[in-house]
């Protein structure tokens, strides 16, 4: 971690050297060790025997492929999450010269080489990160060829995605899996849930043939087939079945993952198995990690699949949330798992603002709901509750022009990109409501990242702009305690205020928090825009690194302008999202669309809210009816 604090990684990029031609430097293809070794204090050397075993630890090596683009999204997290779970085996294997230089610059070529070229089959680059582009499967291919050229020095290899964070080390639970399993190959899927009890962290209990491979982590030990199994999973690259996964699933499960009666299928063992033989490598057997410890968003966020089941969390591989990179940046970022760089945390002129959410009584029996419309109406009702008090926030945070740190919204629901039933992903049961949510189940995330939130052409709030930080923002270590115990709470006074009030008067007490750091300010409320703008400017407060709204809402009564007013709810509404998806059979049955869009007017302005166009196919929760009851005794 230390030497990730003070190294600028933008400079080191432009630093990189692709020559005019656009070839890659002689230092960055020379497979020659011996002399180029010498230079790898400012870049990584050549792959070599000795460089691993240097590394390894239990003749094992934890690897993950990285380029220009996917360094720039994930690289420095990676390292950093890698270090402090205390794993020392790792390698980055730097696709291009900007990774071997970048890792150079954080004294870290020990921990790196350069990918062999003469092994890949694609040597394209892209300024376009893109899942599912051409760039993206090639060079997820690449990955395969690079793992096998380690695999074929004789190491155990663990092949990590980039975008996983590693937890804790798994070198002792795969070492475990050696001596009790038969497995060759453990590998990750995109299951939700795991079957295995809470005493048994284990492989998967009963590996199905239907649940899809992922292969963003997978541990491969030496074995006698395991070059020829590489080679058969190669020999599904040129056949044009996509990525490497889909490489991967094709030949491990066969007819199950191609849905052709024509394709081999693998060979299951019957009851208590924990493996099974590959469908085109039948002298393979396959393994799955469980979900509960080698987890993805989902399990993680929604399901918190490891503290159910009382299992220890290796790894969190960062799909199944949103699907926008900022919406799994601002995941990692909420489990204090994103490398920012440092003024980030620290910057002199950050200022902050913060509140507390008031929550809808959740129903006593509510997580064993069966009928899905309920709970997406109850968890609709439950998010445009807290949205309307972030809508407060919002308004308090541009008249300030403070950042807005979010707070923990809660979830009665999962969104996803398909359907869902009761309200969890492929009828799994673990998920408890309500869950912490992900940041995109309610709002907007890569608008707010991106832009911030503010009022374009206004002549009042001209300049000011709210961007946001995570929920965790003031629990990071990284945030310096200045920042932290500098917080002035705002509070309104239980007396009803007298109107015509000057900034002076609005001010009733100061006084020390009870929260032991910090002050308490009690202020004549409720305030207008403006009112609350000259208070602010008030030393006290202006100089508050933190000011703290408990209800934002029993603060600010609305802007004084009409046509401010109107601006802010046309805006704060962009930056809200839509639940989404209620599954075919249910929208037939309730002639309704997937998606209901949230709200964040409150009550009284609705009439702000704009028309949701057709092909949009969502709906407002007050606009949906009662629901039908079905004749044959209600929906799903
Ligand atoms: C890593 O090691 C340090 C120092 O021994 C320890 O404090 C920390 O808890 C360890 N982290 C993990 C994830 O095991
Ligand atoms: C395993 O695969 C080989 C072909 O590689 C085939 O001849 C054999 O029948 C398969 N074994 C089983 C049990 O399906
Ligand atoms: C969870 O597992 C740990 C050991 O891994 C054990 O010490 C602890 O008692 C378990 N807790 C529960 C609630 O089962
Ligand atoms: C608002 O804050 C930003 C920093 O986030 C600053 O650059 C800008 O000048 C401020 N605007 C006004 C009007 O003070
Ligand atoms: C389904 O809803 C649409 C509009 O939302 C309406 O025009 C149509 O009549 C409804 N169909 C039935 C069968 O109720």
């Amino acid at each position: 971690m230390l030497q990730l604090r003070h190294v600028a990684l933008g400079l080191v990029l432009l630093l990189a050297g692709v020559g005019a031609d656009g070839l890659a430097p002689a230092w960055f293809t020379a497979a020659d060790v011996s002399p180029a070794r010498k230079l790898a204090g400012g870049h990584c050397g050549p792959m070599s025997r000795e460089l691993l075993q240097t590394v390894a630890k239990d003749n094992t090596v934890l690897i993950t492929a990285v380029d220009q683009l996917v360094w720039k999204s994930f690289g420095p997290s990676f390292v950093e999450n890698i270090q402090a779970a205390n794993i020392s085996y790792w390698l980055i294997a730097a696709l291009d010269p900007h990774v071997s230089l970048a890792m150079g610059a954080l004294g870290l070529a020990g921990h790196c080489f350069n990918a062999p070229q003469e092994r890949l089959a694609y040597k394209g680059q892209s300024d376009n990160y893109q899942w599912g582009s051409d760039h993206w499967h090639r060079t997820t291919w690449n990955k395969v060829h690079i793992m096998r050229a380690v695999y074929e020095l004789g190491f155990h290899i663990i092949q990590s995605d980039t975008d996983v964070t590693w937890f804790n080390d798994p070198l002792p639970y795969f070492m475990a899996r050696m001596k009790d399993s038969r497995a060759n190959i453990l590998v990750c899927t995109d299951s939700v849930s795991s079957e295995n009890p809470a005493s048994d962290g284990g492989l998967e209990v009963a590996p199905h043939p239907y649940t899809n491979v992922n292969t963003g982590v997978y541990f491969m030990p030496q074995w006698p087939g395991g070059m020829s199994f590489f080679d058969e999973w190669l020999s599904w690259q040129p056949k044009n079945v996509g990525h490497d996964q889909d490489g991967f699933n094709y030949m491990t499960r066969g007819s199950y993952a191609s849905h052709d009666e024509k394709m081999a299928k693998p060979i299951f063992f019957g009851p208590g198995a924990r493996e099974f033989a590959a469908a085109y490598h039948n002298t393979t057997k396959i393994g799955f990690l469980p979900a509960s410890s080698f987890g993805n968003t989902y399990t993680y966020v929604n399901a918190q699949l490891h503290k159910l089941l009382n299992h220890t969390l290796y790894e969190v591989h960062w799909v199944w949330g949103g699907n926008t990179l900022e919406s799994k940046r601002q995941c990692m970022r909420d489990a204090v798992k994103f490398h920012d760089e440092d003024p980030y945390y620290t910057s002199p002129g950050l200022q902050l603002m913060t509140f507390d959410l008031d929550f809808l009584p959740m129903p006593e029996d509510y997580n064993r709901w069966r009928m899905t419309e309920k709970m997406i109406r109850f968890h609709v009702e439950a998010a445009n509750h807290q949205l309307r008090q972030a809508y407060w926030a919002f308004a308090a945070a541009l008249i300030a022009n403070r950042t807005l740190v979010m707070p923990r919204f809660r979830c009665y629901c999962s969104k996803n990109w398909y359907q869902t039933q009761q309200c969890r992903i492929n009828y799994e049961q673990a998920t408890q409501f309500p869950f912490t949510c992900s940041l995109s189940q309610l709002l907007r995330t890569k608008r707010l990242e991106q832009q911030g939130f503010w009022l374009p052409g206004n002549n009042e709030y001209n300049g000011h702009k709210v961007f946001i930080r995570e929920y965790s923002f003031l629990e990071n270590a990284k945030v310096p305690d200045e920042i932290k115990r500098g917080v002035v709470e705002l509070v309104p006074s239980s007396n009803p205020r007298l109107p015509g009030l000057k900034p002076e008067q609005l001010l009733l007490t100061t006084e020390p928090s009870p929260r032991g750091y910090g002050q308490r300010v009690t202020v004549a409320a409720p305030m207008s825009d403006w009112e609350l703008r000259a208070l602010l400017a008030m030393p006290v407060l202006a100089s508050a690194r933190v000011l703290h709204l408990p209800a934002p809402y029993q603060i600010l009564s609305g802007f004084s302008k009409f046509d401010t007013h109107h601006q802010y709810d046309v805006e704060i509404q962009k930056r809200v999202t839509y639940w989404c998806c209620r599954s075919p059979p249910d929208m037939r049955a309730l002639n309704m669309t997937d998606r209901v869009q949230l709200v964040a007017l409150p009550p009284d302005r609705l009439h702000n809210l704009p028309p949701l166009a057709p092909a949009f196919h969502a709906q407002y929760l007050h606009q949906l009816g009662p629901i039908p009851v079905h004749p044959d005794g209600g929906v799903s």
